[in-house]
């Protein structure tokens, strides 16, 4: 099977092109100015291709906690989003903290229509099988109180991981984030922390000298709504980290100018609509098919450029996790491709989300600027508002 995507402007190294892209299986062999011979065209004209994303950090819920998401219909959402490649993480039920799980959610991750990697969990005692887990973007710490019981708080144990032969990936609060530089510069490796969401924690991430080791996530949440939305949005705003002030998103933005932030994840957490609403309601809300959108429309209020979009989303965290033959248009790289249509405005709605929960702290807002396709491996698995379910396949990780 070949695919021809003619007319629209390529993003190529940081420009737009006028380029015809030829993909033959699941691989892009060509970009040129003439028109290739191919089993399907697909005419983008005025339409801009980009990168497919990469979101490093979502929960799909799968196994165990389907009732709020599964490997479907979560990876649904994200091709609906423009989203090519995820990375899941491991609070699921069982938790991913030995490789038998990591096995059967490896089974559960086949029905995702885009790419996907697998996080690996740790608890006090399972280290041996933190260093024998292959192919995981990274371990997941956990070092404040969220969904899930993986938290972990001693300093002994945490040593003992944070200098183990994995990357860091953690979810540290406040003063955790200093502590957990602390640990890490005790041994050679990265850490990549995740939705950093205020001032002070991002300030913090900047004070040591192990610098270009450190990776900073923001999250679209924390870019797009504040403290004062919660007053409307009551539980569906609640989440960890918390919504903040109008000065901390005032310094992600920042951030994201200076280069301070590298990647956007959006920690989409989907909960039904009868959790949330319960007096014990649990954090976290989805995000995976408002991220690309509410960017987009940033964009168009000139608060961020598409370049800046498409570094912190796709080049970025294919870089960081080292994930092969992702995050760039390049001949011989995977074809996850997302075209996008720059004038399009349209709501977002909570009937029109694939979603298992159905609801969005987004829902009503108008946005400028919508991925209308998203292509995976080569094969269109969003289109205009429809999804073809073909199954993706797990990404690799480089060293
Ligand atoms: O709000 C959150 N929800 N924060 C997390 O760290 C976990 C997540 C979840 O799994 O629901
Ligand atoms: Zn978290
Ligand atoms: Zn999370």
């Amino acid at each position: 099977m070949s695919l021809l995507i003619k007319n629209g402007k390529v993003y190529l190294e940081g420009n737009l092109v006028s380029k015809n892209i030829f993909i033959e299986k699941d691989k892009i062999t060509k970009i040129t100015s003439s028109e290739v011979k191919a089993d399907k065209v697909i005419d983008a004209s005025n339409k801009i291709i980009i990168p497919g994303l990469i979101d490093p950090h979502v929960h799909f819920r799968d196994p165990g906690l389907t009732h709020k998401e599964d490997f479907l219909t979560g990876s649904m959402a994200a091709a609906a989003g423009g989203i090519t490649t995820i990375q899941d993480m491991p609070n699921t039920l069982p938790p991913v903290n030995n490789l038998q799980v990591l096995d059967e959610k490896r089974k559960a991750a086949r029905k995702s229509v885009v790419n996907y990697g697998l996080y690996f969990g740790c608890d006090a005692d399972n280290l041996s099988e933190i260093e024998k887990a292959s192919n995981v973007p990274a371990v997941k710490v956990y070092m404040d109180h969220t969904t899930g019981n993986l938290l972990l708080n001693d300093n002994q144990v945490l040593e003992k991981i944070f200098t183990s032969n994995k990357f860091i990936a953690v979810h540290a609060e406040k003063k955790n984030v200093k502590r957990c530089l602390d640990l890490i510069e005790k041994g050679d490796n990265g850490i990549y922390f995740c939705h950093i969401s205020s001032k002070q924690e991002l300030d913090d991430t900047q004070s040591k000298s192990i610098e270009n080791n450190v990776y900073v996530e923001v999250s679209p949440q924390h870019l797009f709504l504040t403290k004062d939305d919660l007053n409307n949005l009551e539980a569906f705003g609640e989440m960890k980290p918390s919504l903040k002030t109008k000065s901390d998103q005032k310094a992600l933005w920042k951030g994201i100018k200076d280069g301070t932030v590298d990647t956007i994840g959006t920690d989409h957490a989907p909960h039904t609509k009868e959790e949330k609403l319960a007096i014990n309601y649990p954090f976290g809300i989805p995000g995976c098919e408002t991220l690309l959108p509410l960017l987009l429309n940033a964009m168009h209020e000139n608060k961020i450029t598409l370049n800046k979009i498409i570094e912190l989303c796709s080049e970025n965290p294919a870089n960081i996790f080292k994930i092969k033959n992702k995050g760039f248009i390049k001949e011989g790289y995977d074809a996850d491709l997302t075209i996008i249509d720059l004038d399009l405005e349209k709501e977002v709605k909570n009937e029109e989300l694939f979603t298992k929960c159905s609801w969005s702290p987004f829902n009503s807002w108008n946005l400028k600027g919508w991925p209308i396709m998203t292509i995976v491996l080569g094969e269109i698995i969003f289109d205009n508002g429809k999804i073809n379910k073909i199954s993706a396949r797990e990404v690799e990780y480089g060293k």
